[in-house]
């Protein structure tokens, strides 16, 4: 069954920027009204000039996901906009590098915050009202989180972020099973490298040390093509998304034998100097 996506609202967050703007361009284009948020307001706000030059329609609503009334106020703006609200992609994260012992609690507490519970606190206000009514369509609702393929494996200098991705992962995988047989498909997206601000980011992180493995050049892509294996995620629902196969086939493998996955990493990093 392909979903017909024309007029159903979607919430996405970190949309200012790399993989949530291509998302939401790619939103608009297919007749989505589409609610954007982010920190920084002038990026949101080119990609809504971008959007009404595309015919589409967006709601700027600038907000911290860290913070759970912020984002709580962002799904009941898109309702109250748009009538209704169909999907959420909770997208908005950071990458922060160095070896754990190293850094801060607080600095590891942080991307908790965002990456994890920053979903969470989109995902289940969007859930009270997409469970509030009775079901008028099948899917009544979408659940998209943006976690890694870094997801599948903790890897040397980016174990809390690896470990932010796997909560969502893992909870995503959860709710997808609770939430099937009440009409709401949940799905769990895992980028390879992808080129974006995110690397530089996670450098200017006031807390990140050290280089860590850079992903293999075969294996970085545009947000773009993140942004078009979201929207074919939303017209038939699935359990992942991948835009490497290559990668999943990799990660499974390094998550089935873990002492050659450790051999791996431990050349890559002799390689990148970091050992
Ligand atoms: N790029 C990669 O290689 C890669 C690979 C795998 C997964 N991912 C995941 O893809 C997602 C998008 O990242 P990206 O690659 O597109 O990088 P990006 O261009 O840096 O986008 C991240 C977005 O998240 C927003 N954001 C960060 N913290 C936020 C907060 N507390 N509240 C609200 N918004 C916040 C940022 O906007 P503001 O600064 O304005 O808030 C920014 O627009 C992230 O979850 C990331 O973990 C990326």
């Amino acid at each position: 069954m392909t979903i017909d996506l024309s007029g159903l609202p979607i919430a996405i967050t970190g949309a200012g920027t790399g993989i949530g703007r291509a998302t939401a361009l790619a939103c608009a284009s297919a007749g989505m009204p589409v609610a954007i948020s982010g920190r920084r307001e002038d990026p949101l706000r080119e990609v809504e000039a971008e959007i009404t030059r595309l015919g589409g329609r967006a709601l700027v609503v600038p907000t911290d996901v860290a913070d759970p009334d912020a984002a709580a106020h962002f799904i009941a703006r898109t309702i109250e906009t748009f009538g209704g609200l169909y999907a959420v992609f909770a997208n908005a994260g950071y990458g922060l590098r160095g070896p754990v012992h190293q850094l801060t609690d607080r600095s590891i507490r942080d991307i908790f915050e965002t990456n994890f519970w920053g979903s969470m606190h989109v995902i289940r206000p969007a859930l009270t009202h997409m469970l509030g009514h009775p079901a008028a369509r099948t899917p009544r609702g979408h659940i998209l989180m943006c976690s890694s393929c870094l997801s599948k494996l903790g890897t040397p200098f980016t174990g809390p972020y690896s470990a932010s991705k796997a909560l969502q992962d893992h909870i995503g995988r959860a709710m997808r099973l609770e939430l099937a047989p009440l009409g709401v498909r949940v799905s769990t997206v895992h980028p390879v490298g992808t080129r974006t601000e995110f690397v530089s980011t996670a450098a200017a992180h006031a807390d990140s040390k050290g280089r860590g493995i850079p992903p293999p050049e075969a294996f970085t892509q545009p947000p773009e093509r993140v942004a078009r294996a979201v929207l074919a995620c939303l017209r038939r629902p699935r359990a992942e998304v991948w835009t490497s196969h290559t990668a999943r086939l990799a990660f499974a493998l390094a998550v089935a034998f873990p002492g050659l996955a450790d051999k791996v990493l431990a050349r890559s990093l002799r390689r990148a100097g970091e050992a």
